[in-house]
């Protein structure tokens, strides 16, 4: 949510900060404005809308060519999403702009405080508080770090802030709170942003700012302290990925990249964690194989795309490393009683790492002594600070908003994990985990041999557009599958999609079968008899009330093709792995089906990449 770039150097602020924003543009906004501060005066523009817009409204009002600016992109939380409370907020003499990713929740309070105090505040954002507040602490301090120190100090809730002030043309002032903010340090010019791929382009040497941490980016360094004022300890580090990876490389749309970069990604998840002896070897999971080996329950909690990875973890981590594993969602778990200890793992999957449920549910455990484990995609994100151990997933930059590769990568961690703790615990026979990770290790191949075979899928995609409804069933590891089938349609297509586990029909869902209504159905491998044999049970008794059965099965299932109106093949693999062949028709079908009807699946409307509020 919400895109912020700042920027110091030589070269035309504006042009900087645009672009960082246009790269920013996937975490999802609906308002955008800049900054740029020149010969002592500061100028802003803003509009509604996309960046289109803005840049209309900078054809028409020229901003001075100034080499410091900042600009922003804002995913509405207080007041509509209009052009008076696009960011960036200005004090009342125009001499301090801010701008703001995230929720202050005293806003209400320090609100009522300014306008006490005399100040004329012109939105109804939660940001222009802090404009005013960082007005009266200059009239006192004269130095905008010290102000933005003093302010941060009294404001409670989630914030990334940044911001410039008219008396100093090269300083660029940032702080943050549980939202996330990085640092790009070039050669002459220092970057702020979001996350790097707004820098990408100009440097790939960053710095990880920590919690409650004030960043003063001039042209020739950067200073960081704590909020009083205290030299703080950072983490420099250099970005694994170019700007190429944040580009479209020939596709109309990243998710069709990110789709087609499955096969890669997966490996990239593999690699170096096959030992040549054929073990598993996580370095960075920073959990000892004596904690492991204490450890008697499993929590996972996540969100959305990540919390369906995790419910497939559960049935991979009850099978081959025997313990009990909980999944919950991480929006719930803070709100209950959850019963842990220091005996309890708890993993955080989080592709970006800031979601801010996910982070939350973290502390809530931390709190209670679990031990944590992060899944994480993006280096110097605040998930795997905030966790004793990370497994990265280095799936590379995941632009479109709709998770693909991130959730592939994710899978394929979690099998690590899993395949791991059997190996430490040695709940299952060497040889058996062995033969597993030899399997796994064919996975890239699997899902290239799916991508290969998906134009009918997208064919019948089209031929569905129309549709109101879609539904979608599987068992065991199918039932998340059909869930992340029916949460991609929805999201990408708009329409009404709904997952079930196929043992549920009769309990309810099967009401919602009528005559021609597309139902697509995920079944297990043929070696699970009992499984298999339920599912095709589910599939003619949908079809005998007229639905219109889509079947995605293993490759030479007959026993299928009598019930399947039609029947999409998908390589035999092991069951615990299959969701990596059977979420990928998947993919493929919401993007095409979205794209018929018109959509942008990069930028789904109302979503945002990362969810950075509660
Ligand atoms: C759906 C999607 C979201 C995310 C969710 C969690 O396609 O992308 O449901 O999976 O917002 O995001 P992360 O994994 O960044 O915590």
């Amino acid at each position: 949510m919400c895109g912020i770039v700042g920027y110091v150097g030589e070269r035309p602020a504006l042009d900087v900060v645009v672009e960082g924003l246009a790269r920013l543009e996937y975490r999802g906004y609906d308002s955008a404005g800049v900054a740029v501060l020149a010969d002592g005066a500061l100028a802003t523009a803003k509009r509604a809308g996309k960046l289109v817009n803005l840049r209309e409204a900078l054809a028409e009002q020229t901003l001075p060519a100034g080499t410091l600016g900042m600009g922003h992109t804002r995913w509405a939380t207080h007041g509509a999403p209009n052009d008076r409370n696009a960011h960036p907020h200005t004090d009342c003499g125009g001499n301090v702009a801010v701008i703001h990713n995230g929720i202050i929740e005293n806003f209400a309070a320090l609100r009522a405080e300014l306008e006490e105090g005399g100040h004329k505040l012109r939105s109804d954002t939660d940001t222009e508080a802090v404009a005013h507040m960082l007005e009266d602490e200059l009239a006192s301090t004269g130095d905008l770090a010290e102000a933005m120190r003093k302010v941060c100090r009294r404001l409670e809730g989630a914030f990334t802030l940044v911001a410039v002030h008219a008396g100093d043309d090269d300083l660029v002032v940032g702080a943050r709170r549980n939202s996330p903010l990085v640092v790009g340090v070039g050669d002459g010019e220092n970057f702020l942003a979001s996350d790097v791929a707004a820098f990408i382009a100009h440097t790939r040497d960053a710095i990880e700012l920590g919690q409650d941490q004030v960043v003063e980016l001039r042209k020739a360094g950067v200073t960081v302290t704590d909020l009083e004022g205290r030299p703080a300890e950072t983490k420099a580090y250099h970005v694994d990925w170019d700007v190429s990876a944040a580009e479209k490389g020939g596709y109309d749309y990243f998710m069709l990249k990110e789709i087609a970069e499955q096969p890669r990604a997966v490996a990239d998840t593999l690699l170096g964690r096959i030992g040549a002896d054929g073990r598993l070897t996580l370095d960075e999971m920073r959990i000892s194989d004596r904690e492991l080996r204490e450890v008697d329950k499993i929590i996972i909690v996540a969100c959305g795309t990540s919390y369906h990875a995790g419910l497939i973890a559960k049935y991979a981590i009850e099978h081959w490393a025997g313990l009990p594993c909980e999944v919950e969602l991480a929006s719930e778990f803070r709100y209950r009683d959850p019963i842990l200890s220091r005996t309890t793992l708890v993993i955080a999957i989080s592709q970006s790492g800031e979601t801010m449920d996910a982070l939350m549910a973290v502390r809530h455990a931390r709190e209670q002594h679990a031990k944590l484990l992060g899944i994480c995609n993006v280096n110097g994100s605040t998930l795997p600070r905030e966790c004793d151990g990370v497994l990265y997933t280095h799936a590379g930059p995941e632009i479109a908003v709709a998770s693909t590769k991130a959730f592939l990568t994710q899978l394929v961690a979690v099998y690590l994990i899993a395949l791991y703790i059997a190996q430490v615990r040695g709940t299952k026979f060497g040889d058996e985990v062995f033969a597993m990770i030899q399997l796994l290790a064919q996975m890239p191949e699997k899902v290239d041999e799916v991508l290969g075979t998906m134009e009918p899928v997208r064919e019948l995609a089209r031929s569905l557009a129309g549709e109101k409804s879609v539904l979608f069933l599987g068992r065991h590891v199918g039932f998340p599958v059909a869930l992340e089938g029916a949460l991609k349609l929805k999201e990408l297509a708009y329409m009404h999609a709904e997952g079930f586990a196929a043992g549920e029909l009769k309990h309810g869902p099967i009401a919602l079968i009528e005559p021609g209504l597309p139902v697509i159905v995920v079944v297990p491998p043929r070696s699970r008899d009992v499984l298999h044999d339920k599912i095709v049970s589910n599939i003619q008794e949908i079809r005998a009330r007229g639905a219109r059965t889509i079947v995605i099965a293993e490759e030479g299932d007959t026993s299928v093709e009598p019930y399947a109106d039609t029947l999409i093949g998908v390589p035999a693999v092991p069951t615990l792995f299959q969701p990596l062949v059977t979420t990928v028709p998947l993919q493929v079908f919401a993007c095409e089906l979205a794209t018929a009807k018109g959509h942008d699946v990069d930028q789904p409307r109302n979503l945002a990449k990362s969810v950075t509020v509660e």
